[in-house]
């Protein structure tokens, strides 16, 4: 099973180590990237943003999760990151079609909006499941054309 990168900002550190322990006992591989205690004021961009970068060091190899309170400004800023693709996972349905209809490599959720149990479940739905060439593939593609137009929007 490929590297998960996972990060957290200080309204998700319980679950993040929670899902640390979690993904260590099935023996997947886990670089932690913190923060580490509820005082860290670290902003969730700034970590987000290291999750994204070792992804992209490692050539898309490596996978990342990121929990914030919600997931959102999670997924808001990896998305800002070119080649990633970030959703927010409340079920594991969700899951499941981030892998397989977006090749998304990064899974969000919000410690303040579900509890461990079902978190490790999605978790555990997205970690097994691995994009195949499919129908979706072509509105992946487009994604990335639109991605590399790189276009400018003056809207705020
Ligand atoms: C707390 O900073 C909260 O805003 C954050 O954890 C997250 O929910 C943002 O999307």
């Amino acid at each position: 099973m490929r590297t998960i990168v996972i990060g957290c900002d200080n309204a998700a550190v319980n679950l993040k180590s929670k899902l640390v322990s979690f993904m260590e006992s099935k023996g997947v591989n886990v670089e932690d990237v913190g923060c580490f205690t509820p005082d860290d004021s670290t902003y969730y961009p700034y970590i987000a943003e290291k999750v994204c970068n070792k992804i992209i060091e490692s050539d898309y190899k490596k996978h990342g999760v990121l929990i914030c309170g919600t997931g959102l400004g999670m997924a808001i800023t990896a998305n800002k990151f070119k080649g990633i693709r970030a959703g927010v996972c409340h079920d594991p349905y969700s899951a499941e079609r981030l892998k397989l209809s977006n090749n998304g490599n990064v899974l969000c959720m919000g410690e303040r909006v579900i509890g461990e149990e079902l978190a490790k479940k999605i978790l555990w739905e997205w970690l097994n499941n691995e994009f195949v060439d499919s129908s979706s593939t072509p509105k992946i593609e487009a994604i990335i054309e639109i991605e590399d137009k790189n276009q400018i929007c003056t809207m705020r």
